[in-house]
């Protein structure tokens, strides 16, 4: 009697523990469709080389969805996702709430190289309160696509340098190609309610000398260089009508880079991934497309809001160590160069960038590094993700005509104003 006992504990951990199979280690990643496809063979390779699975749990390209979804189950403390990618926009939100696992440990166990890393971005965005919170993946920057092939048939010999002349060539170009494709527009962006906005926002305004500007009284927005590039935003939709009318209700990353796809604009506002898609074989602007610094208003410089894909573990998760395995191997400079050679991403490696296979597929990565070196972040608040709501929600409707610009951004202002005395 006394040995079955003893043997029961040994029977059980037979049955359900040493045949209980793992659960797989759980990753969330979103984006265009292509970029969840790839995803999956990353995986594959990973599982290859460690044994470790890992499903992707896919997530849609927008980044507020993608925030919203990954809140829930860590409001809620639960185990998965073990490791997820994190908006630039979101690190601080995510790392003063404590929902991530700090990295330093295990970067100092492994002795991982971090000097490799974008060391600006590196510190802005992933160091918080002394913990390393998260790993960069790839760097984002707003860039101007352009049809090379028309403005060569117009006779514009290189792409607008300023906001005034990105209208006036696709004035000229859009009336002449709507004879034969009426729906042909000169300037897509990104305009619907949603972070893209903001970007997009953050970009015309520094490029007027405006923007967000933090100070000890606050954060200032209502000022007349925002105001002036509120009303050239609005006007491109609504006076000068280069810009689509759907701008402000539909348009986001993947939308507008459909419809230049399509070929059915002259100008696009992206970010560097649309460079992949529209270089694939069977795009339709295959060949003929420029990538050029956003422009600039006349006495402004040109300016690209950072953006960019960061990777962190939950501090909920029961498989930390493998986790951690998966995203030594997300940084690893071989998969880097894959992320970078298939999908156009700008890797957070800064010696990707001299890999002569990545530099042959992606000849303009030399050029776009001064566009990365200078691209402005936006604002490192613990609450930036509220900031940026209040401004989605205004701007949107100046830009859908249904407020008035001074007034949006006075009421702006004081609401902002009320939210960060929250955070003081
Ligand atoms: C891109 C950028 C990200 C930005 C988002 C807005 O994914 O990498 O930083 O917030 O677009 O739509």
């Amino acid at each position: 009697m006394k040995s079955c006992k003893l043997l029961l504990p040994v029977i059980l951990f037979l049955l359900f523990g040493c045949f209980r199979k793992e659960r797989n280690v759980v990753f969330s990643a979103g984006g265009a469709p292509n970029e969840i496809e790839f995803w999956e063979t990353i995986l594959k390779d990973f599982e290859k080389e460690s044994g470790i699975q890992v499903s992707i749990l896919r997530q849609p390209t927008d980044s507020d969805l993608r925030r919203q979804s990954i809140l829930v189950p860590l409001k809620a403390g639960k185990e998965d996702p073990d490791v997820f990618l994190m908006d630039i926009a979101w690190i601080s939100q995510f790392a003063s709430a404590d929902w991530l696992e700090d990295l330093a440990p295990a970067v100092e166990k492994d002795k991982f190289d971090l000097s490799v890393l974008w060391p600006n971005i590196l510190d802005f965005a992933d160091r918080f309160n002394g913990k390393l919170a998260a790993l960069p993946v790839y760097v984002d920057a707003g860039l101007l696509y352009y049809r090379a092939d028309l403005l060569k048939k117009y006779g514009f010999k290189s792409p607008p340098g300023t906001w005034e002349e990105l209208v006036s060539y696709s004035i000229k170009i859009q009336n002449d190609v709507r004879k034969t494709k009426p729906d042909f527009f000169g300037f897509v962006w990104q305009g619907s309610q949603y972070e893209g906005l903001i970007c997009n926002f953050l970009e015309f305004a520094g490029s007027n000398n405006g923007g967000l500007k933090i100070n000890d009284s606050g954060i200032k927005i209502n000022t007349k260089e925002n105001l002036e590039a509120l009303k050239f935003m609005t006007d491109l939709i609504h006076k000068t009508k280069i810009s689509p009318p759907n701008t402000f209700t539909e348009m986001k990353e993947e939308e507008v880079r459909m419809f230049f796809q399509q070929g059915n604009a002259l100008f696009e506002r992206n970010w560097p991934y649309a460079w992949g898609l529209h270089s694939q074989e069977g795009s339709p602007v295959k060949g003929r497309v420029g990538i050029a610094p956003l422009p600039r208003f006349k006495k402004g410089k040109s300016v690209s809001t950072l953006g960019g894909w960061h990777i962190a573990i939950s501090k909920y998760s029961d498989r930390k160590e493998d986790a951690w395995k998966f995203v030594k191997f997300i940084v690893s400079k071989e998969t880097q160069k894959l992320l970078s050679m298939k999908l156009g991403w700008n890797p957070s490696r800064m010696d990707v960038y001299k890999d002569k296979n990545v530099l042959s597929v992606h000849p303009h990565f030399a050029e776009l590094g001064k566009i990365f070196t200078n691209a402005m972040p936006r604002p490192n608040l613990p609450y930036y993700t509220q900031v940026s709501e209040l401004m989605q929600k205004s701007i949107n409707a100046v830009i859908s005509g249904k407020k008035e610009p001074e007034e949006a951004l006075a009421g702006l202002e004081k609401d902002i104003e009320k939210l960060s005395a929250r955070y003081k």
